[in-house]
């Protein structure tokens, strides 16, 4: 039966590509995580790739902050197009996409922000909501565009903000509910799964 063929991109500790790894393992989610690429050599999201078993890339960055050197990004569309990955998931990557990708993946690459968008794109989405005061915060997966945090939004997923919250607790509840919305969005892209006998 056919899966959706992943490829997964992230820059940290892993924590989404886990619980879709989970909710693949787990028959939620009629996916195959086929290869897991960051630009960070250190970054957990490798490691636990390892451990599943996943093939895991690093690819070096280049000399810019915010996006790829551009053969880095051929050398990512490369491996994607290897491992014969359908969709990329960005899952906590930190730099902008741009035209070799996007242009690989039209309309089969997607986000997960810390942020009910189009509130608080960027950075520490989290930090934002609380300096604006807002009441509610969230997370939202978008398919990725070549703007920051401006795709087309698929799903929202809100949490109440507390008034006593810090930084981390906020973005620590936030996690909890991407960690469902983000499976959740990619079990409604993937090939049906046949009825269960
Ligand atoms: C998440 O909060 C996500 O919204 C943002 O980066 C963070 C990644 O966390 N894009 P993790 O690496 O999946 O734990």
């Amino acid at each position: 039966m056919e899966k959706l063929k992943l490829g997964v991109l992230g820059s940290g500790k892993g924590s989404n590509f886990r619980a879709i790894a989970d909710a693949i393992q787990t028959g939620g989610l009629n996916a195959e995580a086929r290869i897991v690429i960051s630009d960070v050599e250190s970054a957990g999201i490798l490691a636990l790739a390892h451990e599943r078993k996943i093939r895991a890339e690093f690819v070096a960055p280049g000399r810019f902050k915010t996006k790829l050197e551009p053969e880095a990004e051929q050398r990512v569309v490369a491996l994607l197009q290897e491992a014969g990955v359908e969709f990329v998931v960005l899952a906590g990557w930190m730099r902008m996409i741009k035209a070799p990708l996007l242009e690989a993946f039209p309309r089969r690459i997607i986000n997960i922000h810390p942020s009910l968008l189009p509130a608080f794109p960027g950075l520490e989405a989290w930090k934002q909501a609380l300096a604006a005061g807002a009441t509610e915060a969230g997370c939202t997966v978008h398919y990725v565009d070549s703007g920051m945090d401006t795709g087309e939004i698929i799903a929202r997923s809100a949490v109440p903000v507390f008034p006593t919250d810090t930084a981390e607790e906020l973005h620590a509840r936030i996690q909890v509910a991407e960690h469902r919305l983000y499976p959740a969005v990619l079990a409604r892209l993937a090939p049906a799964q046949p009825e269960a006998r």
